[in-house]
């Protein structure tokens, strides 16, 4: 009898004696938020003589949340909103220069943040186990979890780019990335946005290479094996208007060839 109200001191209030009825916003309440980056470190595939892959462990965040009922026709979808606002991916080839993949506005300070959406599902990350929509009117609370999980699979050419040459000259790979993960419940109806929680995390990666070594002994994790472990905020930061629309990262970033001497040249142009 006692533990009910005492949970809602704590959550914030819903139909609490000791607190007036307030706002919808008041009312969502999150239960529980997990997130946490696997502790595997990455895994290095050697097996095309093309391209070296690389698997990072994966960023998971999962959250419980309990919505109460909802009056009416009104809807209410809750899920998960990702955007990258740090991107530093460098590909070197010795002496030659390296590759670089770039965000030109996020790297240009032009946005703060750009949406890492499936693409089609703005502004979610996704649509299966990543929302959860409420539709009313019901008459109970509904508990859900929703979660999401994220890590990076791609390859890296062993040959300089943007030359004729598959003469194997990639000497290590760099790469540190930071995104804002948000637990947000959105309105159908009127469209207001709640911040529910807030995650940072942060993916740190070099790869020396030794281009001169036989196929599937040139490359070497180095540091850092493991990762930062997420941060869940304390104190919600907000959404950046880029982090809702259109395009996303996937669409939005640029190959580019930076030699050691001369112009840069982009290899692959945004998709967008
Ligand atoms: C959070 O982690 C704990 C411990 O692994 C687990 O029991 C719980 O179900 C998780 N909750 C969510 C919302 O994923
Ligand atoms: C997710 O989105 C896709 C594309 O819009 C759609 O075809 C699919 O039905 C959606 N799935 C769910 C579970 O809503």
């Amino acid at each position: 009898m006692f533990l009910w109200p005492r949970v809602l001191l704590v959550m914030g209030c819903i139909q609490s004696i000791r607190c007036k009825p307030k706002s919808f916003r008041d009312s969502i309440m999150v239960l529980e938020v997990n997130s946490s980056i696997d502790s595997n470190p990455t895994s290095i595939d050697e097996s095309s003589s093309v391209v070296l892959r690389y698997r990072t462990p994966y960023f998971r965040a999962s959250a419980r949340v309990l919505v109460p009922p909802v009056a009416g026709k009104e809807s209410w979808t809750v899920g998960w909103i990702q955007a990258c606002n740090h991107m530093e991916f460098y590909n070197k080839y010795g002496s030659k220069g390296m590759s670089s993949w770039e965000l030109p506005d996020l790297r240009d300070g032009k946005i703060q943040a750009i949406s890492d959406s499936d693409g089609v599902n703005y502004p979610w990350y996704g649509n299966t186990t990543e929302t959860c929509t409420i539709t009313g009117p019901t008459k109970k609370d509904t508990r859900f979890t929703v979660s999401m999980n994220d890590n990076f699979y791609p390859s890296v050419t062993w040959g300089v780019p943007v030359s004729d040459s598959s003469v194997p000259q990639l000497s290590s790979i760099w790469r540190d990335q930071s995104f804002s993960t948000w637990l947000v419940a959105i309105s159908q109806s009127t469209g207001e946005v709640l911040v529910l929680q807030t995650v940072r995390w942060r993916m740190r990666l070099h790869i020396a290479v030794d281009p001169e070594k036989p196929l599937g002994q040139r490359a070497a994790l180095c540091e850092p094996t493991a990762q930062e472990p997420p941060q869940i905020l304390g104190k919600n930061e907000a959404i950046p208007a880029n982090a809702l629309v259109k395009p996303n990262a996937n669409d939005a970033q640029v190959l580019m060839w930076r030699p050691r001497v001369g112009e840069p040249v982009v290899v692959i142009p945004p998709k967008h």
